[in-house]
This record gives C-alpha cells, sequence and structure tokens, in this order.
C-alpha cells in the first residue's frame, strides 16, 4: 500500500477515532488479535493505542519483513514481547518464511485454553477467528495474501476510501477479520517520524532526504560500522558525522556535479534506497529496552 502521507496525518483525530471505535466494536466478534509491525521497527511501527483498545484480549505480534531486519535483534524482540505477555513470531511475506508457524502458535499457545475449553464442551471444532491490525506499510495486505494463499486482500486501505470490513478464510477453519480504516503510528514523536522514514513507511517528505541519510549513516556507524565500511569501502574516524560520511560514500561513488562537488541529495538516495532494500545488509532500527540508541 502507498507510504503514509504526512499531510492526511491533519486528519488524524476524527479519522482515527473513528478506526479505533471499529476496533472495540469488532472485539466481541473474534478470539483474539493479530497486529503485524515491521521486524526493523517494532514498537515504532505499533499503533500507540493499540494495548488499550485490544483491552485483554488474547493478541499474537507479527514481526514481519524479518528477511530485512537483524535476525539476533528479532529473537531479542520475541524475548521481549514474550516477557510482557505477548507471544510474538518472525514472518516475511517474500519467502513465505515463519508463515507455517501462525496457526499451530495461535491455537496452541495464545488460544490454548479456549480452544482447550472448546474441546471440552464438545465444541472443539469451532471457528477461531481473529482481527487483524497494522499501520500502513508495514504488511498488513501481504501478510493476509500470504496466509489465506490468494490475492484476496489486496484491497485499497487508503485513508478515505471506503472499505468494509472483511472475513478471510485460512486452513484449519481460522478466519482473520481485516478491518477497515487506517492506524496511526505515534507521530508526536520525533524518533519515532524519523525511524519509519528510513523504512519508506511516511513519504519523503517527512524529513529533507539529505537530513535523513545523515542520521542513517551516524546509526550505522554506531550500530553497523562493518555494513557501513564493507558497502561502500570508505574508512572513517570516530570524528566524522553524517555529513562527512555522505561525502565520502558520494565521491566513492563518482557522485559529483560540476566545481568538483558532491552531489549530496543524490548520494542520500543512494544511501537510503540501499538501506531500505537491505543492500546495507540486515539491519534493525530499534534494540529492545535500548531504544533511544537509533533516536536522532
Ligand atoms: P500494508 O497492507 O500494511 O500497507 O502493506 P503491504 O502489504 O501493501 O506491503 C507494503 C510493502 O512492503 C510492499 O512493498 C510489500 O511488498 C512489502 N512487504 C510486505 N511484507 C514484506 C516482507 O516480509 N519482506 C519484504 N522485504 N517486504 C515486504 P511495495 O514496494 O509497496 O510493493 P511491491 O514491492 O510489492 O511492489
Amino acid at each position: 500500500m502507498d507510504n503514509i502521507d504526512m499531510k492526511q496525518i491533519q486528519w488524524f483525530p476524527g479519522h482515527m477515532a473513528k478506526t479505533c471505535r471499529l476496533i472495540t466494536a469488532n472485539l466481541k466478534l473474534v478470539d483474539a488479535v493479530a497486529e503485524v509491525v515491521d521486524a526493523r521497527i517494532p514498537l515504532s511501527s505499533r499503533n500507540p493505542e493499540m494495548d488499550r483498545l485490544t483491552n485483554g484480549k488474547p493478541r499474537i505480534v507479527l514481526l514481519n519483513k524479518c528477511d530485512l531486519a537483524d535476525e539476533k535483534i528479532t529473537k531479542k524482540w520475541i524475548e521481549y514481547f514474550s516477557g510482557i505477555g505477548v507471544t510474538a513470531i518472525a514472518v516475511d511475506c517474500k519467502s513465505g518464511r515463519g508463515m507455517k508457524n501462525f496457526i499451530p502458535t495461535v491455537k496452541n499457545k495464545v488460544l490454548k485454553e479456549l480452544i482447550q475449553k472448546r474441546e471440552r464442551n464438545g465444541m472443539a471444532g469451532a471457528v477461531t477467528r481473529l482481527m487483524i491490525v497494522g499501520i500502513p506499510n508495514v504488511g498488513k495486505s501481504s501478510v493476509i495474501n500470504c496466509l489465506a494463499g490468494s490475492k484476496r486482500a489486496k484491497a485499497e486501505d487508503r485513508p478515505g476510501v471506503t472499505r468494509t470490513k472483511q472475513w478471510v478464510k485460512l486452513d484449519n477453519n481460522v478466519e482473520l477479520l481485516d478491518m477497515p480504516g487506517v492506524l496511526w503510528p505515534k507521530f508526536d514523536d520525533q524518533s519515532v517520524a524519523v525511524r519509519l522514514a528510513f523504512t519508506g513507511a511516511v513519504s519523503d517528505d517527512v524529513l529533507d532526504i539529505e537530513t535523513l541519510a545523515m542520521k542513517l549513516l551516524v546509526f550505522m556507524k554506531e550500530n553497523y560500522p562493518q555494513s557501513l565500511t564493507e558497502r561502500y569501502k570508505i574508512t572513517y574516524d570516530d570524528g566524522e558525522g553524517g555529513y562527512d560520511l555522505l561525502l565520502k560514500i558520494g565521491r566513492k561513488r563518482g557522485m559529483m556535479i560540476s566545481g568538483g562537488e558532491v552531489n549530496t541529495e543524490r548520494a542520500s538516495i543512494t544511501v537510503i534506497d540501499e538501506f531500505r532494500s537491505a543492500k546495507l545488509g540486515r539491519i534493525t532500527l530499534e534494540i529492545p529496552k535500548e531504544v533511544e540508541k537509533c533516536q536522532e
């Protein structure tokens, strides 16, 4: 789906309230809530209201796009969620990795007690229903398609495009309730907006591309220095900041403008594109309990 347009954020109060009301009103129809997040930014790609909205319903978090995320840190996130009583699994829609764990995890872990209770009451064949939610661009439609094995979720779920809720049938008597409406992330936090911009979840006008690239380079230098030096064949010392790195990368790639200066805009686009396509490696921007690491 389209990335989030910052101009649409002006709709936030009314639009968001409507989505929240829909979620609350439909919660009684489901046994659990499946929340899709981006494995590279598991906290920033969540809706801040989700804990409150789900109102104690059992939950499963799908750490999607795990093909782009740092595997070691994805494991830490699974532990983190487990520590707060939420089951999380890593999935990847590109290869389908982890998808086969979804239904067994829901039935044998997230809803274990409910399923056992139903079995005791002679309702072993009852349908298990889950609501699926996620902020734009985390891959909610892709996840539904992957789980359902069809293209049925390829719907227009942009703000302003009316769409009704739909049930999607999966194997083993499981149904997913795909809610219309858009959930926003926590935009009032600038560092969240920056991380969403790194991943391409928000349109690139949230920050100018050079500022974004410089912030990403500083993060890379501090957290994934080897990826940076290997990809761009550059060396640098501790005192060098994002702009110095950008100049070095631009020079190395021959991105010059007349007068011998580096075309920093082109270099920035390259850095951001290469991060998003994982050419810089599998990188996670948020670490459990250390989320401040990649702020600013
Ligand atoms: P949404 O419903 O949550 O808004 O997300 P959607 O499924 O439309 O996915 C948003 C983008 O993320 C798509 O890319 C999609 O291909 C990509 N994506 C979804 N899941 C995964 C995943 O597990 N791994 C990777 N690497 N990418 C994923 P796009 O560029 O918008 O479209 P396209 O590449 O499919 O043409």
